[in-house]
């Protein structure tokens, strides 16, 4: 069924609590409503929306929100397991199919793009099958999820998708994208690129996930926090409590989740960053950071945001989560987007003032 709905508050429809309204909004339960909607005829701009955790409205929205409400999730048959073939035709005749290197067979799952992502995970969990359990308690649902790349502790959305299924709004017809096709990197697809925004609408996504224990527990000190009950669901367990005590919870503070990406610059901006630093604060100061294989080095944008004073900080209705600086939240739950705006300035022009390095924002703003 489609809902048609005019002049639609859309506060609960965005994890910031903007107060704005959307001139049209279409809510839709399957597929196959997809077909029903005259793409053509709808008031513009045209904004498809997820769970809203990733966008800040910077005023009411004058043309047409869409909102998925297709809610499965279906486990395919699963796959034939594959073996690693021989190269060398000696070898492989020494050896029996039982002999050589079994890959693990996955387990795909098809899920509806309107499945909020963390029930998901906790279902996955539940089943006791392995891929997303580092990304529990991420906001927002499964389309956007594709569309976003989303990411925490060493683990991206894209490591676990095998294909995603979507409805063309230019040429009206149903198309699938293999994972190899969407350009995946850092919280971007190819879904992204201003010359096919908004033409997709991901319909389900298919999830490649694993029986066999595949644990990655590499970032900071998550292996000792999850102890010796390596399973999906300590781990998303674990994680839940890492994610309640560092972030805001959007019933509680309006936010975004991470405002702002954590910026990629060359090792000899980073030396001179780490100079400036041991000069501040004395030699045996830490500057975090992760060295990428490129040779380039990834450093928290949340750091950089600390070091300029922001951590806490308040301005009008808006602030700088305390516990993690990456963060902006609506802290009245009564904060104007020009509030958070503002704070979004001031922040990137202290740590361009400081650092040399302009902050993008991860949110959308809309
Ligand atoms: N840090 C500080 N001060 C703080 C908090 C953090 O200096 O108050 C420094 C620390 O050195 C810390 C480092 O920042 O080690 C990294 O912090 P954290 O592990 O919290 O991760 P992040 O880089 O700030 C990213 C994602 C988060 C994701 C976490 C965990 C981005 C933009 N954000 O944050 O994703 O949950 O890693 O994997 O990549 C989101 O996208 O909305 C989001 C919350």
């Amino acid at each position: 069924m489609v809902r048609t709905e005019y002049y639609k508050d859309l506060t609960k429809m965005n994890t910031f609590g903007m107060k704005v309204k959307a001139r049209c909004f279409i809510e839709y339960d399957s597929v196959a409503d997809l077909v029903d909607i005259e793409f053509e005829e709808l008031a513009r701009p045209v904004l498809h929306i997820g769970g809203g955790s990733n966008l800040l409205f910077t005023d009411d929205f004058k043309g047409t929100v869409l909102h998925s409400k297709i809610n499965f999730i279906e486990i395919l048959e699963k796959e034939e397991p594959r073996h690693c073939e021989e190269q060398d035709d000696v070898v492989q005749s020494t050896k029996s199919l039982e002999q050589s290197e079994r890959i693990p067979s996955p387990v795909l799952v098809s899920v509806g793009a309107g499945v909020v992502f963390d029930e998901f995970c906790d279902w996955a969990a539940k089943e006791g099958l392995w891929g997303v359990e580092n990304l529990s308690y991420i906001p927002g649902e499964v389309g956007a999820s594709a569309v976003q790349n989303i990411g925490a502790y060493g683990v991206e959305v894209k490591d676990v998708i095998r294909k995603v299924y979507c409805y063309d709004t230019v040429d009206e017809e149903f198309v699938n994208f293999d994972v190899e096709d969407l350009e995946y990197g850092y919280r971007d697809s190819a879904f992204k690129d201003p010359e096919v925004k908004g033409r997709y609408i991901v319909t389900h996504v298919v999830f490649a996930l694993s029986r066999e224990p595949q644990p990655r527990l590499d970032y900071a000190h998550l292996k000792e926090a999850v102890g010796d009950n390596v399973t999906p669901l300590q781990i998303r367990k674990t994680i839940i409590k890492i994610r309640k005590e560092k972030l805001p919870e959007p019933s509680v503070m309006g936010s975004a989740g991470s405002f702002f990406k954590n910026p990629v610059i060359s090792a000899e901006h980073f030396a001179r960053i780490e100079a400036a630093a041991k000069a501040e604060h004395g030699a045996d100061v830490k500057v975090p950071h992760y060295d990428l294989p490129d040779g380039t080095v990834k450093i928290p944008a949340a750091w950089m945001i600390e070091q300029c004073g922001w951590k806490g900080k308040r301005s009008g209705g808006a602030a700088v989560y305390d516990k993690q600086p990456l963060v902006i939240v609506n802290y009245t739950g009564e904060a104007y987007p020009e509030e958070i705006i503002g704070l979004e300035r001031r922040i990137i022009a202290s740590v361009k003032s400081k650092f040399d390095i302009v902050l993008h924002p991860e949110v959308d703003h809309i």
